[in-house]
C-alpha cells in the first residue's frame, strides 16, 4: 500500500487524492437567486444527505481567494435554493453551468435550460430535472483556513418540497434508480453512470 501524509502534500494533491478515490459523488445543480434576482445556477459534487429526520442535505462550496462563488452568497443572503439531482437527460447543459458566469448574468439561460417555479420558496428550479429538492438553509458552516479566512462554507439545506418525475417514483415513494438515470462524478472531466444493480442481505 502506498502511505501517504495529507500534511506533507499539496492543496493540488489532496484535491486529487480525493476526488480520485471518493467516488462516485452525487451531482446537485443548485439554483439561487441573486438580490437583483438573477437566477444562478452551478454544480456541486461535494453533496450528501446529512440526515432524513429532519430531511437536511449538504453542499460544501469552495471560496475563490477568499470570495464566496455566486451560489454560496445567494444561498446565505436569501436563505433559500433548489437542489437538483444530476440525470443524463440534461448533464451536458449542467456541465455548461459550471461557467464562470458575472453575478449579473444567468447560466440558466446560458446553459438553455428552463425555469419553472417553485412553491414553497422564491428560488426557482430547473424544470429538465427529474428531481427538484427545494430547500431552506438551516445552517451555513465556515470551514477550512483560519477562522478569520475559511476556504469554504458548508450549506446545510432542510428540503421542504420534493418534485419528482412520475416516470420515476411510485405512490409508496420507491424511487426506480434505473429510469431516473442519475449521473455521478469521478475526478477531472469523468463522469459516470449507473452501473450493474445488485443486491445484498443485510445482516440481521
Ligand atoms: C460536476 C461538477 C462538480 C463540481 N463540484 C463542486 C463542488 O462540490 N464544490 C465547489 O466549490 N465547486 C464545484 N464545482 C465548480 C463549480 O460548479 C463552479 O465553480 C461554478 O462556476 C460555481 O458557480 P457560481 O459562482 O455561480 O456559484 C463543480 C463543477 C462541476 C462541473
Amino acid at each position: 500500500m502506498i502511505r501517504i501524509n495529507p500534511e506533507e502534500i499539496s492543496e493540488r494533491e489532496n484535491y486529487k487524492l480525493l476526488t480520485g478515490t471518493v467516488i462516485p459523488r452525487p451531482i446537485a445543480l443548485v439554483t439561487t437567486l441573486s438580490e437583483e434576482g438573477v437566477l444562478n445556477a452551478a454544480p456541486f459534487s461535494y453533496f450528501n444527505i446529512v440526515t432524513a429526520d429532519p430531511p437536511l442535505i449538504s453542499v460544501s462550496i469552495q471560496r475563490k481567494k477568499g470570495i464566496r462563488k455566486d451560489t454560496s452568497r445567494n444561498a446565505i443572503a436569501r436563505g433559500e435554493f433548489v437542489v437538483h439531482i444530476a440525470d443524463e437527460g440534461y448533464v451536458g447543459q449542467l456541465n455548461a453551468t459550471a461557467a464562470s458566469l458575472p453575478p449579473e448574468e444567468s447560466e440558466v439561460a446560458l446553459a438553455g435550460l428552463t425555469a419553472v417555479p417553485s412553491e414553497r420558496i422564491s428560488v426557482p428550479g430547473i424544470a429538465e430535472a427529474k428531481v427538484r429538492l427545494e430547500c431552506v438553509l438551516e445552517q451555513a458552516i465556515p470551514l477550512g483556513g483560519t477562522a478569520e479566512a475559511p476556504t469554504v462554507d458548508m450549506l446545510i439545506g432542510r428540503v421542504v418540497r420534493y418534485h419528482l418525475d412520475d416516470a420515476i417514483a411510485d405512490e409508496r415513494y420507491h424511487i426506480d434508480a434505473a429510469a431516473l438515470q442519475p449521473v455521478s462524478r469521478l475526478a477531472g472531466a469523468s463522469y459516470s453512470k449507473l452501473g450493474e444493480l445488485f443486491e445484498v442481505e443485510r445482516p440481521s
